[in-house]
């Protein structure tokens, strides 16, 4: 079977989640965030007071929760859909999702689950368009400025995201990079419907050729 997949990476606040989310509405596809994924792992270390930064455990933790991105997130059947965006949480995410235990589990589950959907999947988040479907039917590289997706990040605030933007880009395990054949959308400024349009026309042009 072909898993039909658009993948879209970019940093944070960079409207990857608006983007996917109205992208799948549009096509009628299924949506995965990924960042959630990593997100709700970090929830359940700190909730079972697993160190974050020791590798081995949370590469055991990462292979044996139960993880639901949709219609909420949970991980072991517990709700976290709130407390993923904590700041505790933005803090501790860099250490999980720079664990290559971690995102070895991390990008199975990705996989498969975008197997199992009858029509696509839009994924985002970091190394979709680079390590997990490096063949996807269509590749985006979303970016804005750091004003602009600080700005969207609210408490968040320029210091936090600047940092997590150095810690993903920089890190070992699967930094965040631009596929050279992404297209790339600089949302600063744009609506999330005018990027979605965009890609749309992009994934037509890309199935008629
Ligand atoms: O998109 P986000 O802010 O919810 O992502 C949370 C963290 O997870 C972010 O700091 C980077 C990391 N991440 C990753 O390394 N790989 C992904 N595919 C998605 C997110």
């Amino acid at each position: 079977m072909s898993t039909r997949v658009i993948a879209i990476d970019g940093p944070a606040g960079s409207g990857k989640s608006s983007v996917a989310r109205a992208l799948a509405a549009a096509l009628g596809w299924s949506f995965l965030d990924t960042g959630a994924m990593y997100r709700a792992v970090t929830v359940e270390a700190l909730r079972q007071g697993v160190d974050v930064s020791n590798e081995e455990a949370m590469g055991d933790l990462a292979r044996e929760v139960q993880l639901s991105t949709l219609p909420r997130v949970s991980v072991n059947g517990r709700d976290v859909e709130d407390e993923i965006r904590t700041e505790t949480v933005n803090e501790a995410v860099s250490i999980v999702a720079a664990n290559a235990l971690v995102r070895h589990q991390m990008v199975s589950r990705q996989r498969e689950f975008a197997e199992a959907q009858p029509l696509g999947t839009v994924v985002e988040g970091r190394d979709i368009t680079t390590v997990v479907f490096p063949h996807a039917t269509v590749k985006v590289y979303l970016t804005a400025s750091l004003e602009e997706r600080a700005r969207r990040r609210g408490e968040e605030g320029e210091a936090s995201v600047a940092r997590r933007d150095v810690a993903d880009s920089t890190r070992e395990a699967s930094p965040l990079r631009q596929a050279p054949d992404a297209l790339v959308i600089d949302t600063t400024g744009r609506e999330v419907g005018d990027a979605v349009e965009e890609i749309i026309q992009w994934l037509k042009n890309k199935t008629l050729s």
